[in-house]
């Protein structure tokens, strides 16, 4: 048997770090260029975010769009734990970095809920809010365990932090498992008003964070038990991954 945070850092970590890599790579690179081009030329020319809006609401949305993919590609990166000292001094203006990207990302995003609003009307607007507020509460406990030293909890903050910060990213994979399994997306609107676009409103982020709740409370688990697991969210992962980009190419 082995605790969750020893599993975590001796064998799922180092693995599994490049695996993630590799599958968010693609989407971080799309999110970047499509908030640069958004910037440049207006969300109007760029997305199916389609629609006559304030250049202010397009622009805020554009930059939470790279603000977004900085902070999906470095906040993993905070999960390694290394005994060097220069490590350590690392982990810590990462740590600023990626707490004021995620401020940032959600304060475009919320801009564009407020002034705009979602293509999915208000259950979207209420998913993605929420989710904003969440990865606001997140960063701010992380930093304040971090500097009351409190480092079981800033682990813990540390850990729904960057699942939360993989949110984005999530969302599409979902989607992915989903034209994966059936090309018409069953459940699913042009105007994300489906029920499975109901579901994914919220379950983006709540199901990860229900995922790690379990974890860290109730579960005690052989290594096995925990290599299963690991790679049954590796091949969801990775199905999720193609069935999206079969989309966009
Ligand atoms: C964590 C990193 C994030 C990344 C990389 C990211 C990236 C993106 C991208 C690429 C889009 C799609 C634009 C399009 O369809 O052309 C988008 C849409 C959107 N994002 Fe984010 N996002 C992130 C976090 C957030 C957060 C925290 C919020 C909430 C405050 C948020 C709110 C929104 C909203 C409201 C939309 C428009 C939804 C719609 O009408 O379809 N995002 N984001």
């Amino acid at each position: 048997m082995c605790t969750f945070f020893t599993y975590l850092h001796s064998y799922l970590i180092p693995r599994s770090l490049i695996l993630l890599f590799l599958l968010i790579t693609p989407f971080v690179v799309l999110s970047f260029y499509l908030g640069l081009l958004g910037l440049s030329e207006g969300l109007i020319n760029v997305s199916e975010l389609n629609r006559l809006t304030w250049r202010s609401t397009n622009d805020s949305l554009s930059l939470h769009m790279i603000t977004g993919s900085v902070l999906t590609s470095i906040a993993p990166l905070q999960f390694l734990r290394s005994r060097f000292q220069k490590a350590r001094v690392l982990h810590r203006v990462l740590g600023y970095i990626v707490v004021s990207l995620a401020f940032l990302t959600c304060i475009g995003g919320i801009i564009y809920i407020v002034i705009h609003g979602t293509r999915g009307g208000l259950w979207m607007n209420m998913g993605f809010g929420i989710y904003g507020a969440f990865l606001v509460l997140s960063a701010f406990f992380v930093v304040y365990y971090a500097r009351k030293e409190n480092l079981r909890l800033h682990e813990e903050w540390g850990l729904r932090f960057i699942l939360l910060s993989l949110g984005s990213w999530f969302y599409r994979v979902c989607y992915g498992v989903l034209i994966f399994i059936d090309p018409t997306c069953p459940g699913h609107t042009i105007d994300f008003r489906g029920p499975f676009d109901f579901f994914m409103n919220f379950a983006f982020y709540l199901l990860p964070l229900l995922f790690l709740e379990i974890y860290l409370r109730v579960y005690k688990m052989s290594d096995t038990q925990y290599r299963l697991w690991i790679f049954t969210l590796n091949f969801f992962l990775f199905i999720g991954t193609y069935g999206f980009y079969k989309v966009l190419i």
